[in-house]
């Protein structure tokens, strides 16, 4: 379990105890019902049509992409669309080739068997998988040594759906076996403002547009994160207003909750602050910044530095981390002057 996974953060994007429970309502349930992602949707639209019209099964698809982007969502969409059953296993629960071909053998006809986490799969199951992916038909080894002998087992044509946050760690062998591959972007503030107003109505919570954009923007681009900001501002304008999210009542919540303007929380402009106002923007080591907040190394680089890097407040150099202008204007601060100042990474 990564860092990331292990802290109960309001803007991590790994799923809380709480987000497990309500996600499933939340979920939409057909690919006209899914926000955003137009070019994945288009592309899985066709695949999918183009199955239904040939009265056959939908090719295997892989859906790669950072958590929260809608991955299980889009797979249990395959298997609604296609008016077929789901199996849902993960690549840490087939740790033998076994599992697997229980699993498969037990499938039926037109079946989409969902494997998250696909690149956490062990070894042999993989090897495996590429038979049953390309022939419906695996081999099971009975008995040991010499004596062992592989017995083929016909399997019924199944859709493997695999889901990946790490696509680089599939093997090409396993990856080049999928028939589609879709990658799922971070989502634009317009589509997050979608993703609120649709969880809202079915939350019965209501919320304004100006409302809908404040806790948009400080999503990080994924649905679940928009969805968690919505409860907690929710909780709010009942407690502290008339009910009614405004722009208003998203901002005092979200102070409240130390999540900023730009969905950073308090560990990620600890990290910011530090390295602005104690190191005059760097570049200074990773370990010496961790020191400077008081936090482990790792939870520096794997929890706060990710979404500073994307949001392009912070840069990673050879010599150390770097701050940019943009994070200096971010936490209201004045660059300090001269090139030499920035290492002379920013001249101008
Ligand atoms: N395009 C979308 N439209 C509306 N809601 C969405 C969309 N994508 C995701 N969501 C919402 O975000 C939540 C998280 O999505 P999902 O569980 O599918 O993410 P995931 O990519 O599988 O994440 P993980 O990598 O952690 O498994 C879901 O509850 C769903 O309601
Ligand atoms: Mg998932």
């Amino acid at each position: 379990m990564s860092r990331e996974e292990s802290a109960e953060r309001l803007v991590g994007a790994a799923p809380d105890s709480e987000d497990t429970a309500v996600e499933a309502a939340l979920r939409p349930r057909s690919l006209g019902e899914f926000i955003g992602q137009e070019r994945v949707r288009e592309q899985l639209d066709l695949v999918l049509r183009a199955a239904r019209a040939r009265g056959g099964t939908a090719d295997h698809v892989l859906l790669s992409g950072a958590p929260g982007l809608g991955k299980t969502t889009l797979a249990m969409i395959v298997a609604a669309e296609m008016g077929a059953p789901i199996r849902i296993t993960s690549g840490p629960a087939v740790q033998h080739a076994g599992d697997l071909a229980s699993i498969l053998s037990s499938l039926q006809e037109g079946e989409v068997l969902f494997l998250d986490e696909i690149h956490r799969m062990a070894r042999p199951a993989e090897e495996m998988l590429y038979m049953a992916m390309e022939d419906y038909r695996v081999d099971v080894i009975v008995g040991k040594g010499p004596g062992a002998t592989a017995i083929p087992l016909e399997l019924p044509h199944f859709t493997l759906v695999g889901a990946t946050t790490r696509a680089g760690l599939l093997p090409p062998p396993l990856r080049d076996r999928f028939g589609f591959t879709g990658h799922m972007e971070y989502y634009g503030s317009a589509e997050l403002e979608r993703v609120i107003h649709r969880s809202a109505a079915l939350l019965d919570v209501s919320v304004d547009t100006a409302g809908a954009a404040e806790i948009a923007g400080r999503s990080r681009g994924t649905p679940r994160i928009a969805n968690r900001l919505l409860r907690r501002v929710r909780d709010y304008a009942q407690v502290r207003a008339d009910g009614t999210i405004t722009a208003a009542v998203a901002a005092r919540a979200l102070e409240v909750y130390e999540v900023d303007e730009r969905g950073l929380d308090r560990l990620d402009r600890a990290v910011l602050g530090a390295l602005l106002k104690l190191f005059g923007g760097g570049p200074v080591g990773l370990s010496t910044l961790a020191v400077a907040v008081g936090e482990e190394r790792e939870t520096v680089e794997e929890v706060a530095e990710p979404f500073l890097v994307r949001e392009g407040l912070l840069a990673r150099t050879p010599r150390g981390r770097v701050a940019t202008p943009a994070a200096w204007h971010h936490l209201g601060l004045r660059p300090p002057e001269g090139p030499s100042a920035q290492g002379g990474l920013f001249d101008t």
